[in-house]
């Protein structure tokens, strides 16, 4: 719930991860069951927090894009039945841009454009970011997302679903320079990661060595592995950044929360005279404020989306083609 499009009045976020645990990752299926089971509730929590009632709401934004689609239905018909109940206008927002509007609710003046790493779980995307709810891809994974070359990495070191904060705290004590692991797409021109052969080297490694012997050679695998991921985020950033001459980084999504990733941007950046907008971790992850941010925009703009909206599971943003000028 948002007075406007800075001012969070509240933000529930209910997780499943105990519903999708003893699978090892999302089950589609069973996440758009447990979305109709608790959406009612959510959204009563919701206007309790903000001590609000549903009669002084004055419109309500709904995720239509990317996603699962079995979700994303149940989001979106439920914004359907209040708006045609309270008799309010409808938008619709793509999840994506949400996850950018993250920085504008966040900083006060948030430099145009700028580039935006958005890593999480799904996703991995270079933005250039021009507005609130208007951006480019410049890049993009080919196969996994950062989030998921972690939590498959600490899949196979027996870390847990979802494995990214267990990754965070034991690389913390582990050797980042222990082993080498591949820096997948490093070092070819254009900004799409590649995540899926990290993951491989990394069960390669278990076949051929066995499992870890000690807590700090998991530790030591931890650190490297991450070191990894974040040495191919860090360096594409930065290069997008330069290329496209902005002065400005954000990172958002749940892998902006890792410690390893926060300190290596922050030192580039610092380095390169960038500013770095990163949200507090709360905003990073998935949230409905993020929502309702770009949709009080929307609102505000005299937006309604209408009944007809519907729910797709692929987004399709613009592409910018970035001349390359000095990258290797
Ligand atoms: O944005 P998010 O909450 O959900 C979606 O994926 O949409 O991101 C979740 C991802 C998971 O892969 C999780 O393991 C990862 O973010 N993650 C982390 C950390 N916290 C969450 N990865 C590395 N270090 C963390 N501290
Ligand atoms: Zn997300």
């Amino acid at each position: 719930m948002v007075a406007d499009e800075k001012n969070v009045l509240s933000s529930i976020v209910s997780s499943q991860h105990d519903f999708h645990r003893p699978y090892g990752g999302v089950v589609p299926e069973v996440a758009a069951r447990q979305h109709i089971r608790l959406i009612g509730p959510i959204i009563q929590e919701a206007l309790d927090d903000a001590k609000v009632s549903l009669s002084q709401i004055s419109g309500v934004a709904v995720t239509t894009e990317p996603g699962l689609i079995g979700s994303l239905l149940v989001g979106v018909s439920t914004a359907k039945g209040l708006c045609l109940g309270c008799g309010l206008p409808l938008v619709a927002v793509n999840h994506l841009l949400a996850h950018l509007q993250s920085v504008f609710m966040s900083f006060e003046d948030v430099p145009l454009p700028h580039v935006n790493l958005l890593v999480s779980g799904g996703h991995t995307i270079l933005f250039l970011v021009n507005a609130p709810g208007e951006a480019s891809v410049l890049g993009s994974t080919l196969d996994d997302a950062a989030g998921e070359a972690v939590d498959k990495a600490a899949n196979l070191l027996g870390l847990g679903y979802p494995g990214g904060p267990a990754m965070d705290s034991l690389a913390d004590e582990g050797d980042p320079s222990a082993f080498r692991f591949p820096r997948p797409m490093a070092r070819r021109k254009g900004y799409d990661f590649s995540f899926s052969g990290l993951k491989t080297a990394l069960a390669v490694y278990l076949q051929k060595y066995g499992p870890p012997e000690s807590a700090q050679h998991v530790k030591d695998i931890a650190a490297s592995y991450l070191e990894a991921v974040v040495d191919v985020l860090v360096q594409k950033t930065l290069h997008a950044a330069h290329a496209t001459g902005v002065d400005a980084v954000g990172v958002t999504g749940g892998v902006a929360a890792n410690r390893r990733l926060r300190h290596r941007m922050s030192d580039a950046c610092g380095n390169a005279g960038l500013a770095l907008l990163i949200p507090k971790a709360s905003y990073c992850t998935d949230n409905a404020a993020m929502v309702a941010s770009l949709g009080a925009i929307y609102l505000d703009a005299g937006r309604n989306d209408g009944l007809h909206i519907d729910a797709r599971a692929s987004s399709r943003l613009p592409r910018w083609e970035v001349v390359e000028k000095t990258q290797p």
